[in-house]
């Protein structure tokens, strides 16, 4: 092994772990938004001054932001700033290291859930704060999201929106990016629809400080979706639940029958490209089988068998569950700014 070979696994064993623990921490003390919002360098005991902190702290976290590269430093090492293109980067990349804490707070039951007598799962109900970083997270792309790998890709979306059609989406969360398309698209109806009946009274109660009244929000089970259901749409979509669930078949079937003839279903997940062997090194991909271990395995197992797919269930796994649906897949789209979101844009055939 090389020196350079030895300080790349080094830094990936030890320290991109702890810089971002301390991305997170400097974010939830309000040290990267003073930061942000400073206009000139400002020293430790400036940080500490606007956040109520403690100077020795402050300089301690800084210190390690800046010799991760998130923070800079003049030369005399006392002057603190964050460079202007670097911020609007990490204010969008550091929501992703509040699953520092979450990972730290689940980790005694994913302990359990790993060893052969523990138990099957662990639910998002059980810690909830998942939902809130979901949220942050969704809040800040939700209109890029849309505007390009959503409604332009879908045939005749944008009209058939603006003159009016029945809407759901599946696993909506806070409804977050629902509610974003009911003030979009008055002349639609939305349904939004989840498993966790606490995260639909958010939706709900923001739906009416928002004022929006062409929305709904109902519980249910995609797993479970009855052999005639009540109800018929012409779009249905879902972000990131497939891989979540104990069923994605019964799941995929259950919504070909809750769209009209002609209607089409919008599947947007995480797409592998390749095996795991093509894979190897790819940082990110690692993140993803690391966030799967913690939060979509053990939450697929809400029953007693699990597919258990994760998100790295890959491209061609996808598209053969949504043929075997009984879908046409009309197109598939790959975001060219969220690296390995696909949008698989599926129609119930007339
Ligand atoms: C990874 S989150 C994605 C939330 C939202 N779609 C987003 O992109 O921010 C998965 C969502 O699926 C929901 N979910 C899990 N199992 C479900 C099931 N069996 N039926 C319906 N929704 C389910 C969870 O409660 C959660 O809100």
């Amino acid at each position: 092994m090389d020196a350079a070979e030895y300080g790349r696994m080094v830094d990936m064993y030890t320290a991109s772990g702890a810089v971002a623990s301390a991305i997170a921490l400097a974010k939830d003390l309000g040290v990267l938004e003073i930061l942000y919002k400073s206009e000139v360098p400002l020293t430790s005991q400036d940080i500490a001054d606007k956040g109520q902190l403690k100077e020795r702290y402050v300089r301690e976290l800084v210190s390690a932001l800046v010799t991760g590269g998130v923070v800079q430093v003049d030369s005399t090492s006392t002057l603190f700033h964050i460079n202007a293109e670097f911020k609007p980067v990490l204010r969008e990349k550091s929501i992703f290291t509040r699953m520092v804490p979450y990972f730290g707070e689940k980790y005694g039951s994913i302990l359990k859930c790993c060893t052969k007598d523990g138990p099957a799962g662990v639910r998002y109900s059980e810690h909830p704060v998942l939902f809130d970083m979901m949220d942050e997270m969704r809040a800040e792309t939700q209109n890029q999201l849309l505007d390009r790998d959503v409604l332009p890709v879908v045939p005749k979306l944008q009209e058939r929106l603006n003159s009016g059609i029945d809407v759901a989406e599946i696993g909506c969360a806070n409804g977050t990016l629902i509610l974003n398309l009911c003030a979009r698209y008055p002349a639609s109806h939305f349904t939004g629809s989840d498993v966790v009946e606490s995260v639909l009274d958010i939706a709900r109660s923001r739906a009416s400080d928002r004022g929006i009244s062409n929305s709904e929000f109902i519980t249910l089970n995609v797993c479970h979706i009855p052999d005639s259901p009540k109800k018929h749409y012409d779009w249905i979509f879902l972000r990131d639940v497939v891989h979540d669930l104990p069923d994605p078949e019964g799941c995929l079937s259950g919504i070909y029958r809750m769209l009209r003839p002609g209607g089409y279903f919008s599947m947007l997940d995480f797409g592998l490209q390749g095996s795991l062997h093509d894979n190897v090194g790819k940082v990110g991909i690692s993140y993803m089988y690391a966030s799967s271990t913690f939060i979509c395995l053990p939450e697929s197992y809400q029953e007693q068998q699990s597919a258990a797919l994760g998100p790295c269930f890959g491209v061609g796994k996808a598209r053969e569950l949504l043929l075997k649906a009984g879908f046409v897949l009309v197109h598939e789209h790959h975001s060219g700014w969220n690296e390995g979101e696909v949008h698989f844009v599926c129609q119930r055939p007339e």
